[in-house]
């Protein structure tokens, strides 16, 4: 298993470009979306959609808002991590019923809204956007990972223009928000060498 992982975890790199005649399977792209709606969220708010775009014309329609990068087009799949910026608000209807989801007495919900609340006013930036984003990070990094399992490639895509792909999205921006893209499919070229800081550099023990 452990080298299974690594193997995964070297497989992968920013794929530039895809093979465009090569499309991944609805079952292996429901295997990675599983793994995304498995994953961990702060607060288990599950703030986090996804769109999944498969279709060639609107992904041309996106490229130009997407740094004109090669992978938007020549992807299998491209994934759209959105933060639901309204829901995620405290004491919004989502939050409470998130909190109730959980079968507490009223009291400790109250209670847990309080600190919910009382978190989002300590951050640095009082930002719901900034904080839903943090947890799209997380599905991201999770789906990027099973993808390679599946021997499938991926690229992050951080150079977009928000508003733009909002806009071309037809993405209410008071109810949620665009955080990050992803594209998916089957590398062209080979892979470059990684290059990585040692261990040693990135990491210390205080025992
Ligand atoms: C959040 C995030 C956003 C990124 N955005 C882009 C991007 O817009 N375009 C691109 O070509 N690469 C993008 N990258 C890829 C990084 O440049 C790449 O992961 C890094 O250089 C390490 O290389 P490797 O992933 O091939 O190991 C992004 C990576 C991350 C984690």
């Amino acid at each position: 298993m452990k080298e299974t992982l690594l193997e995964a975890y070297n497989f992968r790199h920013a794929c530039k470009l895809f093979d465009h005649t090569k499309k991944i399977t609805d079952e292996d792209f429901n295997f990675i979306l599983e793994t995304a709606r498995l994953s961990p969220t702060s607060f288990g708010m599950e703030g986090v959609r996804l769109t999944v775009i498969t279709n060639d014309d609107l992904k041309k329609e996106l490229k130009p808002f997407c740094w004109n990068q090669n992978q938007i087009d020549s992807c299998s799949h491209l994934v759209v991590f959105k933060t639901k910026t309204k829901e995620l608000k405290p004491y919004s209807e989502w939050t409470k019923a998130k909190f109730a989801e959980r079968g507490l007495p009223q009291e400790a919900q109250d209670k847990y809204m309080e600190v919910y609340a009382n978190f989002h006013k300590s951050l640095k930036s009082d930002d719901i956007y900034e904080w839903g984003t943090r947890q799209a990070y997380i599905l991201f990094s999770s789906i990027i990972t099973s993808a390679a399992l599946l021997k499938i490639d991926s690229c992050p895509i951080e150079g977009f223009e928000k508003e733009n792909l909002e806009k071309v999205l037809k993405i209410n921006a008071d109810e949620e928000e665009v955080s990050l893209v992803c594209a998916f499919g089957y590398r062209e070229h080979e892979q470059p060498t990684k290059h990585r800081l040692p261990l040693e550099e990135i990491c210390e023990y205080i025992k």
